[in-house]
Order: structure tokens, then sequence, then C-alpha cells
């Protein structure tokens, strides 16, 4: 296996970078909610949804150009996600990515308006012909990417399921409740970092179900790994105030299985996530040792 942590370290660097470009810094008082958003976009972050871009581009060789717009887009509208996560309202945290989270360091109505921002934005960035040529290519991506943040089956509408499970005693349906909110909330934009790199490389149907399978495997694993590292990661590294989801009675694979359940539950949906890439070959390496860097990541 390549080293895998050093290779995304690398990338969210050079990402990093590009970033900066995105936040031309306004004269007027309002250029308060363009500081709010820099913020929260370049403080860190381990940048996995705009790697997932690329490496699923590089698949069928897009132009590296295309797939950092396409991850950019991604990462703004993932970032408006955490920030609105993080509200008082929601699941009212004070650290994020080791800062202060947005409400804290500016105050609440800022970082609101921060992440509408950063949800405009991403469209704003996709449909751009920079993005790419093809204007037809670019609308399908804006519509993927609107449908996978949204309220009808999107992140939008895990979200509102997260709540609603909170304080839920463990029922029968759990099992069914917990599947669908991961998917949603979490599942759904890690989706589309994938589905986005086979639209711009314009797979064919196998590639597609190939990865749609891989997507829906390392996404939901994404999320038992968060669960898990709320419960026995190191703050430190992990950067945000962990324990805070038996607090809130979050309904969570780990509230459900337990450790042990849910991480004998990671372990088999990265290995059915590694089957999928099957008919990719060794072109498909880099993808399979980010699915084990999902299941073994420390933040
Ligand atoms: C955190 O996402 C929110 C979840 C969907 C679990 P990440 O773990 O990718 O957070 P960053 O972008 O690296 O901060
Ligand atoms: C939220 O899940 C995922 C989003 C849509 C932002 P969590 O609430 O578990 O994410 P963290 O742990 O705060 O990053
Ligand atoms: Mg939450
Ligand atoms: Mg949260
Ligand atoms: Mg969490």
């Amino acid at each position: 296996m390549v080293d895998i942590r050093a290779e995304l370290k690398d990338f969210a660097a050079a990402f990093n970078e590009e970033l900066c470009q995105y936040f031309p810094m306004p004269q007027g008082p309002e250029k308060r909610v363009v500081e709010a958003m820099e913020y929260s976009v370049l403080n860190g972050g381990k940048r996995i949804r705009p790697f997932l871009v690329k490496e699923t581009a590089k698949l069928f060789d897009v132009p590296l150009k295309q797939s950092i717009r396409v991850g950019a887009a991604l990462e703004m509208l993932h970032v408006y996600s955490l920030i609105h996560d993080d509200l008082p309202a929601m699941d009212n945290d004070d650290l994020r990515r080791g800062k202060p989270t947005c409400h804290k360091q500016f105050d609440e109505a800022t970082a609101i308006l921060a992440g509408d921002a950063l949800l405009t934005y991403a469209f704003e960035i996709l449909s751009h012909k920079n993005t790419h040529p093809d204007a037809k290519i670019r609308c399908q991506l804006v519509q993927l990417l609107a449908q996978a943040a949204g309220g009808f089956r999107g992140m939008v509408a895990g979200q509102m399921l997260d709540l609603l499970a909170e304080n839920m005693a463990a029922t029968q349906n759990s099992e069914e409740l917990i599947y669908k909110i991961e998917e949603m909330k979490t599942g759904r934009l890690l989706r589309f970092a994938i589905e986005a790199g086979a639209v711009l490389g314009e797979a064919d149907l196998d590639a597609h179900n190939a990865l749609m399978l891989y997507a829906r495997k390392i996404g939901l694993t994404f999320q038992i790994s968060d669960d898990i590292l709320d419960v026995e990661g190191d703050q430190a590294l992990v950067g945000k105030t962990l324990h805070k989801d038996e607090a809130q009675n979050k309904l969570t694979f780990v509230a459900l299985y337990g450790l042990q359940g849910a991480k004998d539950l990671a372990r088999k949906l990265t290995d059915e996530a590694k089957e999928a890439l099957a008919i990719f070959g060794s072109k498909a390496q880099t993808l399979a040792d980010l699915a084990e860097f999902i299941i073994s990541r420390n933040k």
C-alpha cells in the first residue's frame, strides 16, 4: 500500500493553495461574511471529498484542472454543512478542525450567512465554464450536487432525521433508521464526489455501477468511523469536542451495535468497497488505499 496518509497530506497542501484563490476580499464592511467563509474553509480539513473527485476522475484521464474545480465546489458545500451542523440550534459545538467553530469565532448570524454563501458559491463554481467546456456536463454536475445536498433524501434530509432521532430510545426500526440517516447525511456528499469523477470521465455503465457500489460502502464506513472517533478518538487529533453523540443521545452505529460491532461492520464494508473496484485493476489502487484510510483514520 502506498502511504495514503502522506499522499492525502500532500494533496491537501496543494489543494489549499488552490482554494486561497477563491476568496477575493470585498472592500466594504460586508467582507465580514467572506472572512467567515474563508476562516472555515481554510482552517484545516482532510479534503477527502476533493481527493475522491480527483482520484475517480483520474481513472478516466480527466484533466486535473476540472476535477480540482469540482472538488473545490464540493468542499465549499461540505464546509457550509459543517458550519450549520455546529450551530447552537443543531449540534451546538465549539470546536471544529481544532479551532473555534464559525459562530464562536464570529457570531451566530454571521455563521448562518457564511454557510448560505458557501452553499451558493458551490453552484457558482460548478456552473462556470472553466469547470467543463460542455454545458451539459456542467448542468448534470449542478443537478447531482443539488440532489445530494438537498431535503429530498440528500444531506439536509439526513440532518433532519439525525435531529429527530436524538433522544429516541433504541426501537425495533432503529437499524433501518440509522442506515437511512448515515447514508443521507454523510453518504450522499461522498457519493457525489465519486459520481462527479465518473460524470467528468463519461464513465460507461459498468464503471459507473462499480463506483456507486464503492461509494455506498465507503460512505457508510466514513460515518461509522466518525461515530467511533467520537467515542475513542484523541481530541487533539480529531479537532472536535468528543463524546457529544452519547451526551446528545444520537442514534449512531456505535449506540446500536456497540464499539466492536461497529468496527466489525466497518471492516466488512471496507472489504466490499475494495472488491467493488476489481474491474479497474491496479488503476484503482489509490481508491482501495483510501478505503483502508477511512476505516483506520484517527482524525
Ligand atoms: C466531518 O467530515 C463530518 C462528517 C460528515 C462526519 P470530515 O471528517 O471529512 O471533516 P473535515 O472536512 O476533514 O474537517
Ligand atoms: C454531520 O454529522 C454530518 C454533516 C452533514 C455535517 P456529525 O454531526 O456527526 O458531524 P461532526 O461529528 O459534527 O463532524
Ligand atoms: Mg450532526
Ligand atoms: Mg456534529
Ligand atoms: Mg460526528
